[in-house]
């Protein structure tokens, strides 16, 4: 059913009617933030529309476009006409984007500026009112941790795979030549084509399950925000389910890699994953990519005790408390031994090697975002050491990254302060934090690339009387840990 060709929710020159008066109104996301000044415009983004709607009752068309499409309001039909001219408000009404509200007319969509682009999605969960099967989700928490993580490196094409309202294809279109979007829901890709439109992008818009619609092509750079929610395999919201019992919507994603990826690209996508006991989640997220010869970097960024996982998604589709349903999700938890649920990002790249590099560790550190470069960085950084054999990484000379940190805990003895751990703390980026002994605190301290690392580790070896090559062999996995991480550095890389 991929072929179909995806409508919008307007005509095409209704659409520019609409962005006409978009523009002209300065509904966009500095236009808001000029009307609002900063202490309203945070207060609305918490939802706290008292200050917004304080200032915006000039019923001047922007005034109106944001209580409307920010604060949630019914505003008079003729402050709306105004606003909205030379989009009739009958057609908008007719899309939907407008609905009948006591007194007026209410936004029946949510269209929000986002960056530069305006994007459309159903409007968000309100308490007690449970969203559709076919909630089309606006731009989340996972949208933008996702968006920050992509590399942005320009390609050639680039697929957004379960693209919803469009935010992920958005971001692509600034660094792909072509973007292709698909997503099994025809409502979210109505959504999406109208999303593309409004903004004057064009997109390829397939409809189907997964990898059906793309089956036989590949492309430069895959991002997928898919529906990840693990569990029995009920699916009840697209948006969040897939169908798929435990995992084996990302596990599907992983394995189709080698077919999807062109030549040295990259597939980035959002995952939830189960820790099975008696399996380290580590051995799981890697077992996905087996045999597919992908260099894997997965960072696990929460985990989560199954009743509070379950209680997080029952309550995200602002479902009623099923008690039922919720023991149901549990026992098949507890039925499939799943102790906790991971949530992370799975970063792969057809890189040709063949020993790929595969790494999943736990990230759980507030991190500077957006993550994008540093995930270019990582790559780099492993290629570089994968490139080099122990002669030539010996021959390296490297240097630490800018500000690193010592810290050390001490406790105080009969003979003063006795060093208990010492640390080495990234301050910026991933902000790696590292526990080392005193011959690593020494290697690192004279790492300024003035020698290269078989002459540091000579002097260190005269230091400590200690033989070259039992040091040598000892130090070059701390070595190639330190630099994977990115706190030490080869010259010049
Ligand atoms: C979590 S939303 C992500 C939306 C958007 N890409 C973002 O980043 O916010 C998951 C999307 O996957 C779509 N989806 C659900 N099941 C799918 C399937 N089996 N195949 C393709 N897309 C699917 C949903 O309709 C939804 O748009």
């Amino acid at each position: 059913m991929h072929d179909v060709v995806v409508q919008t929710l307007l005509e095409t020159a209704d659409i520019d009617h609409l962005r006409a008066a978009l523009t002209r109104a300065g509904f966009t996301a500095s236009g808001i933030a000029a009307r609002l000044g900063p202490q309203a415009a945070a207060d609305a983004g918490r939802s706290d529309f008292r200050a917004a709607l304080r200032i915006t009752d000039s019923g001047d068309p922007l005034d109106t476009m944001i209580r409307l499409f920010i604060c949630g309001q019914t505003e008079p039909e003729s402050a709306v006409a105004a606003a909205l001219a030379p989009l009739p408000v009958a057609t908008a009404r007719a899309a939907g984007l407008l609905v009948q509200g006591e007194g007026g007319l209410a936004a029946g969509v949510d269209l929000e500026p986002y960056g530069d682009w305006w994007v459309l999605s159903d409007l968000p969960a309100q308490p007690g009112r449970q969203l559709p099967a076919d909630h089309v989700l606006g731009v989340g928490g996972a949208s933008t941790t996702l968006a920050g993580a992509t590399v942005r490196t320009p390609v050639g094409t680039a697929l957004d795979l379960g693209t919803g309202c469009g935010v992920q294809a958005l971001h692509l279109s600034t660094h792909a030549r072509a973007v292709t979007a698909t997503d099994l829901s025809p409502r979210a890709l109505r959504f999406a084509a109208t999303t593309a439109a409004l903004n004057g992008l064009s997109w390829e818009l397939l409809q189907g399950d997964m990898l059906a619609p793309v089956a036989d092509r590949r492309f430069d750079l895959v991002v997928s925000n898919p529906p990840f929610v693990v569990g029995p395999g009920l699916a009840t919201h697209v948006y969040r389910d897939s169908g798929r019992a435990g995992d084996g919507v990302c596990a599907e994603l992983a394995g189709a890699a080698p077919t999807l990826l062109a030549e040295g690209g990259t597939l980035q996508f959002l995952a939830n994953w189960v820790h099975v006991k008696g399996e380290d989640w580590e051995d799981r997220v890697a077992g996905w990519f087996a045999g597919t010869g992908m260099d894997l970097w997965a960072i696990q960024r929460e985990v989560s005790d199954p009743l509070d996982y379950v209680r997080l998604w029952l309550a995200d589709a602002s479902e009623k408390h099923d008690a039922q349903r919720a023991a149901q999700w549990l026992d098949w938890f507890a039925a499939h031994g799943v102790e906790a649920i991971g949530f992370g990002l799975v970063t792969a790249r057809n890189s040709g090697k063949t020993d790929p590099s595969v790494v999943c560790e736990d990230l759980r550190q507030q991190v500077q975002a957006p993550l994008g470069d540093r995930v270019a960085e990582w790559f780099t950084r492993r290629d570089w050491l994968d490139a080099h054999d122990r002669e030539q990484l010996l021959a390296a000379r490297y240097r630490r990254v800018d500000g690193l940190q010592l810290r050390q805990e001490a406790t105080m003895g009969e003979d003063g302060w006795m060093v208990d751990r010492q640390l080495l703390a990234m301050p910026e980026g991933l902000r790696w934090v590292e526990e080392i002994d005193p011959l690593i605190l020494a290697l690192v301290s004279g790492s300024n690339g003035d020698l290269a690392l078989r002459d540091q580790i000579a002097l260190l070896a005269t230091a400590h009387e200690a033989p070259t090559e039992a040091l040598s062999e000892a130090l070059l996995p701390v070595i190639d840990h330190l630099v994977e991480r990115g706190l030490l550095l080869p010259t010049p890389l």
